[in-house]
């Protein structure tokens, strides 16, 4: 039996912070589509690395409940990767919720049962999150620990109607279900965090660069504090630390990632997207 990261969702963020903790432990390669694990296999192997692969919804409990079956049968689970999701181009409110808001709080639930001790989990949210305004104190508060079954008939999350809202709310809401998740995570002596990146190049994020908003992007990038994208290596670096034992005293937490485009948004050059975004 070996140690066992669990990686959901195999592009290229995924991929970059796994390859950063899974040497000499045993890598679970879970995704959707399960060419793209098997493709994200191929790589690792070739790398070195001993991996498995596993088609995974993250959309329904039971299909998480197989994945962690089949993590364990390998041997103690220690680190999760969720860096599932879907964008607000790519589906509409309900996908969008149900996989991004409610997967990622079903993954954190179940994974959180059976985290191994000195484990650690990380959960890719996004700046996005970070341009929503303030929510009401109760709002946060129902966010964080409202049953599973019950987040998605909240009525302010029943309430959305359009694709970046539900992307923004359930991104705020992976970063205060980690919050929430830090305690039974911390009763097991495993920490959990998330990460917010910015418009990091991964063949999703390049489509967008290259499409109908390209040009609003390439303008939004070149005017921030970074005036650049960011990379899968650079999530890779942070979340390889958030993972290591120097990060043994950080849980709970959410790091934005993205360049100073949020500080911007808010205070900088950027504070014209507040009407367009
Ligand atoms: N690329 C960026 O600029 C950026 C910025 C901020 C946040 N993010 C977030 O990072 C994460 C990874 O994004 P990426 O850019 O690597 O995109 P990606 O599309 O390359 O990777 C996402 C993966 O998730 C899988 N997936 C989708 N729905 C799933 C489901 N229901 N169950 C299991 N797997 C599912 C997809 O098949 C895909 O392989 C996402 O949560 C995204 O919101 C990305």
């Amino acid at each position: 039996m070996k140690d066992v990261v669990v990686l959901v969702g195999t592009g290229s963020i995924g991929q970059a912070i796994a390859r950063r903790v899974g040497a000499g432990k045993h890598v679970v390669l879970g995704d959707l589509k399960l060419e793209a694990a098997h493709a994200a296999a191929q790589i690792f192997e070739s790398a070195g690395f001993e991996t498995s692969t596993i088609a995974v919804d993250i959309s329904s409990r039971e299909s998480i409940l197989k994945l962690v079956e089949h993590a364990q049968s390998f041997g103690a689970v220690k680190n999760l990767i969720n860096a599932a999701g879907v964008s607000p181009s790519q589906a509409p409110v309900a996908a969008i919720l149900k996989v991004d808001l409610y997967g990622t709080a079903v993954l954190l639930e179940e994974f959180g049962k059976v985290i191994a001790d000195g484990g650690s989990g990380v959960i890719i949210s996004s700046q996005s999150g970070h341009r929503l305004g303030a929510l009401t104190a109760e709002q946060d508060f129902q966010l964080a620990p409202t049953p599973t079954e019950e987040l998605l008939d909240l009525p302010f999350i029943k309430a959305i109607t359009d694709t970046l809202k539900a992307y923004q709310y359930s991104k705020r809401c992976n970063v205060l279900r980690v919050m929430g998740q830090a305690t039974p995570w911390g009763k097991r002596g495993a920490t959990i965090n998330s990460i917010s990146p910015g418009i990091i190049i991964t063949p999703l994020a390049a489509d967008e660069l290259k499409g109908p908003r390209g040009e609003g992007y390439r303008n939004m990038l070149k005017a921030s504090p970074a005036g650049r994208v960011g990379t899968p290596d650079e999530v890779g670096d942070l979340a390889e630390f958030l993972m290591s034992s120097r990060g043994r005293f950080i849980s709970g937490a959410d790091f934005l990632i993205d360049g100073g485009t949020t500080a911007s948004y808010f205070f900088g050059d950027l504070q014209y997207l507040k009407t367009t975004h």
